[in-house]
């Protein structure tokens, strides 16, 4: 019987897999690491900078975020908080209502504190490099995972001008050839960079991939203070170990 479960489940392992990645599109792999202090900090940058104007982060706290990434406070209150009604201790929202927002845009930006455990990171980290230029669409750009986004692609700046050289069928499977990152290629060679932006590709995944750690840590704040916490808890067991094990002698050695 166990082993019939153990054959079930490593049949299914494949399926959950490739279900998380949505409309057969396959995602770009990404690994968080928020230990690295540095990348947060401008992921963070980039998070108030480009995306606050639309997006919120309405369960994330500036203070909150500041002690976890090390950011002094002060320098969170002159460069990251724009408002001056916004205090440190106030959730990183924008004063955009969200009915006029749903008008310009089709549909309203959602927030995005949990955006990374709705979507996964890997997701968002595709999402936000795969916007290319489609004249039919409002904005002037389509996206190869959010097919018909009423975004536009706020990154462009950076990133340059992409074109698209599949069929819509191709695109949503990823195209076919490899990926090469120095040439800033995405999508299975699908989508490249036709007017260089103001960051090289490598430049542009680095920022990218820094915003979507950030984005990462908003999802799992308590995730850095577990890591944090499991370390001294396995420190304390080691010293807590030799005390126990001299007391163990001790009782033990008389008996023989
Ligand atoms: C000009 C306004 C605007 C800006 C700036 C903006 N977005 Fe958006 N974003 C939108 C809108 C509108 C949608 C909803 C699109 C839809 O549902 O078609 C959206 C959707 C998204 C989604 C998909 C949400 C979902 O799961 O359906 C993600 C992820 C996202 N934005 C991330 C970002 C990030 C990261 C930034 C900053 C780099 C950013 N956005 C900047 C307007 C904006």
């Amino acid at each position: 019987m166990k082993k019939f479960f153990m054959t079930l489940m490593l049949a299914l392992a494949p399926m959950t897999a490739s279900a998380a990645g949505g409309a057969g599109v396959p995602l770009d792999s990404f690994e968080a690491d928020l230990t690295n202090k540095a990348s947060l900090q401008r992921g963070m940058q980039t998070f108030v900078n480009r995306c606050m104007g639309c997006h919120e982060a309405g369960f994330q706290r500036f203070e909150r975020a500041a002690q976890d990434l090390g950011i002094p406070n002060e320098l969170v209150e002159q460069y990251l908080i724009f408002d001056p009604e916004t205090k440190i201790g106030s959730h990183m929202t924008n004063a955009m209502p969200k009915e006029v927002a749903a008008g310009w845009f089709g549909a309203p930006p959602p927030d995005l504190t949990l955006e990374t455990r709705l979507r996964g990171s890997a997701w968002v980290y595709t999402y936000l490099r795969s916007f290319y230029t489609d004249e039919s669409r409002p904005w002037g750009v389509n996206n190869a995972v959010f097919p018909d986004v009423g975004m536009p692609n706020v990154l462009e700046d950076l990133q340059g001008k992409v074109v698209n050289h599949c069929t819509p069928a191709e695109l949503a499977h990823g195209g076919s050839a490899e990926i090469d990152p120095l040439t800033g290629e995405t999508m299975g060679g699908c989508l490249t960079v036709s007017e260089s932006g103001a960051q090289s590709p490598e430049e542009f995944d680095k920022t990218v991939y820094d915003l979507v750690n950030f984005m990462t840590y908003m999802g799992e704040p308590s995730r850095l203070e577990s890591e944090r916490l499991g370390t001294k808890v396995l420190i304390f067991l080691a010293i807590l170990f030799v005390f126990a094990f001299a007391l163990k002698k001790e009782y033990w050695k008389d008996v023989h």
